[in-house]
């Protein structure tokens, strides 16, 4: 069984996944190791991620070291049905259609999950959810998971917490090959390509707001200064709002933000960000988009109940007209690099892929061994793949000498 729009849109989606291909020299070598080593052999793997090109190689990978891989998706905007329809072909279950109900969206996760997977892939924590709620049965399975970002982890973390997390997780988004430069560069990059590409409007010379100045939030900011903006950044947490002001941005709060904001950015993980009395004070025309994992950071129950109309007048942009001005939100508020763009680079996401492949290897080999916490990525995969990553741009470094070695332990 699958559900997936159009099993004809598959070329597209093959040419997609051979363009990733191309760009993903680590993934290449741990596929070469997989297909030699089946080292997930007979296994099943349950995928909760953004379906695109990237993830999709992902999934190739792991089906080539022998997992029985299931596809689903982490957010009901960002499913490409063309790869969709390629994993489909490739032999693969897929749950994911563009642009599903909330309702049918968690279907399809529960549907991944009733394949039974031992080892899986959660990128925002809707699939560990449901393994602690209504798919609580199947829980007692599991070996253990991989989440793929802030928002999952720090879901997995209140759980554990709680003394409530049911199986072994590891935080691939806290290994330093994958948030230092996905969810900084990456971000910054596909974030500002969503938005250029939906909008065509210019960034130089616009007062371009970022909420929140963690890891994505540093590189939306960084990036949109070099395309010419100024750019000012909300924070709750003093010392990153020390950080933004040594970068060279303006520190504000989110009120005195909103009538100044030209563009606005979200990148949280936070809900309720941007509300009713900010949209009041907005310039007419202000565009907003959000880059946190859930759409809650922007709200759409105030925007809605504000305007006396509102309506999607461009692809990905909805028009909420509020007393004489008209404001625009990007994406319906959600991952506007995911939903209104392709994501991040696939020379970024080679990288934090990698660290999901090694994971879900590590998980399958050591899950024994493991408890029901949240564990860090061992460090010695973070070695490999950073090590790896050099090797293909053909960069060397320096080693320690014995002396230098002993010097630094005295
Ligand atoms: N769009 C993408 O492709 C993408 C990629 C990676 C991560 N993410 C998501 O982006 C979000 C942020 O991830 P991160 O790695 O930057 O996290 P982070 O923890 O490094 O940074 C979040 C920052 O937001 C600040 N913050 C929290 N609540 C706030 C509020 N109400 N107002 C202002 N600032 C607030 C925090 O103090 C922190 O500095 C998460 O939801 C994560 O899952 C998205």
């Amino acid at each position: 069984m699958s559900v997936i729009k159009d099993k004809s849109l598959k070329d597209s989606g093959y040419k997609k996944i051979d363009w990733v291909k191309r760009h993903m020299p680590l993934l290449n070598s741990i596929e070469q190791d997989f297909i030699k080593e089946k080292p997930l052999d007979g296994l099943n793997v349950s995928i909760s991620i953004h379906v695109e090109a990237k993830t999709a190689y992902m999934a190739e990978v792991l089906a080539a070291g022998g997992a029985n891989v299931t596809v689903t998706g982490c957010n009901p905007l960002s499913t490409q049905d063309d790869v969709a329809a390629a994993l489909y072909d490739c032999g693969m279950e897929v749950y994911a259609v563009h642009g599903v109900s909330d309702e049918e969206y968690f279907k399809h996760i529960g549907a991944a999950l009733d394949t039974k997977p031992s080892v899986f892939i959660d990128d925002g924590g809707d699939l560990v959810e449901a393994l602690h709620g209504e798919k609580r049965e199947l829980a007692d399975s599991i070996w253990g998971g991989s989440e793929e970002t802030t928002t999952g982890v720090m879901r997995l973390r209140a759980k554990e917490k709680a003394g409530r997390l049911l199986f072994p997780m590891i935080s691939a988004n806290d290994a330093m090959c994958k948030h230092l430069f996905d969810n900084r560069y990456g971000t910054g990059q596909s974030v500002w390509d969503g938005i250029n590409r939906t909008t065509n409007l210019i960034v130089a010379g616009k007062n371009v707001v970022v909420a929140g100045y963690g890891w994505c939030g540093r590189g939306c900011a960084m990036r949109a200064k070099g395309m010419g903006a100024k750019v000012f950044v909300c924070e709750i947490d003093a010392v990153k709002a020390i950080e933004a002001v040594m970068d060279g941005f303006e520190v504000l709060t989110m009120d005195e933000a909103a009538e100044i904001g030209d563009v606005f950015v979200t990148v949280t993980g936070c809900k309720d960000v941007i509300t009713k009395h900010h949209f009041e004070k907005m310039k007419n025309g202000a565009i907003m988009a959000n880059a946190g994992h859930f759409d809650v950071e922007i709200s759409k129950p105030d925007l809605e109940a504000l305007s006396s109309s509102f309506g999607e007048i461009k692809p990905n942009i909805t028009e909420y007209k509020i007393g004489g001005k008209s404001l625009y939100l990007l994406a319906e508020g959600r991952l506007v690099n995911l939903a209104a763009g392709d994501g991040h680079p696939a020379e970024i996401m080679d990288m934090s892929f990698a660290i999901q492949t090694m994971s879900v290897r590590y998980l399958a080999k050591n899950h024994a061994f493991l408890e029901n916490r949240v564990y860090l990525v061992p460090p010695e995969i973070d070695e490999y793949v950073a090590r790896l990553k050099l090797k293909t741009w053909g960069k060397a470094i320096d080693s320690l000498t014995p002396e230098q070695k002993e010097y630094i332990s005295k």
